[in-house]
Order: C-alpha cells, then sequence, then structure tokens
C-alpha cells in the first residue's frame, strides 16, 4: 500500500470504506500503528497528558508537539501523520495559523487539525489557500475547556446539535478535508456525517461516521483507566510492569546477564591485559 494522502480519506467516505486513526507520539508507536494498518496517525496535542503528564492540553507548545512529530516521521509510517495545532498557534491570526501549520508540513507531517467551528474558518481557510491540508475539530474541543465549562458531552441540546451541524459545513466549505468529532451525542455525529461530503472520524461520538479515532495509550491499556467511550485491547501497562519487576528480580538475584548477554576477550588479548595491569602496579 502507498502512502495515505488526505485525497484517500475523501475517497474512503466514497466508498463507505470505515476510516482507522489512531495517536501516536514516538517513533515505535508510529511504527506499531503503521504495521496494524491505521488509516491515519495523529500527534495530538493529548500528548499533554499522556507524554507530559500535564493537567490538561493549554500546556502543549509548538516545541513539544513538533519534537512528538519528528520522532513519528522518523518511522516512515505509511499512514497519514497529522500534526496537533497546540492551544494559541492559530487563534491570534491568519498569519500566525499559516506560519505555524507550515512548520508542522515542513518537518514531513502530511496535514494539521486545529479545534473549533465558526470560528476558526477564517483560519482553515487560509491555511487550506497556503497548501497545507486542514482536519477540523469540533464538539467537544479539550483546548477551550475553561470556557465550556469543563469536558462535557456536546450536542443534547437542539440548539448546540444545530451550531455543531452548521460549524461543520462552515468547515468544509473552507476546504478541509475531513473533520473529527469529539464527545457529541451520536445523532449529532450521525446527522453531521450524513450532511458531509467530506469525512468525519469520531472519538466518544457514536457509531455512524466515516472513521473513528482513539488515544494510543487507551486502546492499548498503557493508560490502565481509559474514557468510557475508548476500548481497551490490550493490558499494556499491566505487561510493561510486569517485564520491569522480572528483570529488576533477575538483577538482584544474580540471573541478568548471563553468557549470551555479554562479551568476552579472547584469551591472548586477557593475558596481555593482565600483563599491562601487572606492570603498571610495578
Ligand atoms: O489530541 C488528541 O488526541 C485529539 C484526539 C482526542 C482526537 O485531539
Amino acid at each position: 500500500m502507498g502512502k495515505v494522502l488526505p485525497l484517500d480519506f475523501l475517497k474512503n467516505k466514497a466508498k463507505g470504506r470505515k476510516i482507522v486513526m489512531v495517536t501516536a507520539y514516538t517513533f515505535y508507536q508510529a511504527r506499531i500503528a503503521d504495521e496494524a494498518n491505521v488509516d491515519g496517525i495523529l500527534v495530538g496535542d493529548s500528548l499533554g497528558m499522556v507524554i507530559m503528564g500535564y493537567p490538561s492540553t493549554l500546556q502543549v507548545t509548538m516545541d513539544e508537539v513538533k519534537h512528538h512529530v519528528r520522532s513519528v516521521i522518523n518511522a516512515s509510517p505509511t499512514a497519514l501523520v497529522v500534526a496537533d495545532m497546540p492551544f494559541l498557534s492559530y487563534e491570534v491570526s491568519k498569519l500566525q495559523a499559516v506560519k505555524n501549520a507550515g512548520e508542522f508540513l515542513r518537518i514531513g507531517a502530511d496535514a494539521v487539525k486545529i479545534e473549533g467551528g465558526l470560528e476558526v474558518v477564517d483560519k482553515v481557510e487560509a491555511m487550506v489557500k497556503a497548501g497545507i491540508p486542514v482536519m477540523g475539530h469540533i464538539g467537544l474541543n479539550p483546548q477551550r475547556y475553561l470556557v465550556i465549562g469543563g469536558y462535557k458531552v456536546r450536542g443534547k441540546k437542539a440548539l448546540d446539535a444545530v451550531q455543531i451541524l452548521e460549524s461543520a459545513k462552515a468547515l468544509q466549505e473552507a476546504g478541509a478535508f475531513s473533520i473529527v468529532i469529539e464527545n457529541t451525542t451520536a445523532e449529532v455525529s450521525a446527522s453531521v456525517s450524513r450532511a458531509l461530503k467530506i469525512p468525519t472520524i469520531c472519538i466518544g461520538a457514536g457509531p455512524e461516521c466515516d472513521g473513528q479515532i482513539l488515544v494510543f495509550h487507551d486502546v492499548t491499556g498503557l493508560n490502565p483507566n481509559p474514557p468510557y467511550f475508548a476500548r481497551k485491547y490490550a493490558n499494556a501497562y499491566e505487561v510493561l510492569v510486569n517485564s520491569l519487576s522480572k528483570f529488576v528480580n533477575d538483577v538482584r538475584g544474580g540471573l541478568f546477564p548471563t553468557v549470551s548477554e555479554y562479551k568476552t576477550m579472547k584469551e591472548d588479548e586477557l593475558k596481555a591485559f593482565k600483563e599491562l595491569i601487572r606492570k603498571r602496579k610495578g
């Protein structure tokens, strides 16, 4: 399979083939995601929580996302690599949005994602005009949790639902090639997905979307307590603690390393070595 491009996302929607994305932040996570055949990798600002241990995504900087985009790009994934634009890297002006998004493309990302609906369409339009593929992100926008009153499910009320739909249409009009819908009621994501030509990629927003995305740590169980909408397919946290505990026990018990796990000197070199030590002492 060749490199996945933004246009392939649109083709998948047209064919009715579900799109699968996962977040990844490091070289090996990208390798794993690519080997599992995902369509896209998002270097999400969720790295604030799952990599850096910050309390929210608001602390994440351009430099931090760039660092992790490089790590993912070094794995040369076939999957589309989307760089998440962190808080305050695109809101200030169209110029700021284009420049920062351009930096992600320069280091090898295939597209960028920005949070927001009607309030960011001018930035999306400017980026697309500059040749930058943009993924929208509507519904719950974690970067706005302080003004929206926390991490609440969106689209429970008719008025909120219709505003989300209007935002989605405006983002499509502005040139976005796909849209993440986070934490809305299932009816809203279904209605947006039906209304748009571009694909919707959902997280905690129900089944009638064109694709699904989850956070790497939640799917693999690296985060032992994922949110209710994420399915944990493995217990990576437990597997890693068990393997490290065995390493600790082996070292303390004198069981590591054994002969196949280290190299020795040839006999004549060892003899010469001992001779040199003897002479230096003498
Ligand atoms: O940063 C992230 O991981 C995201 C996903 C939740 C879509 O934006």
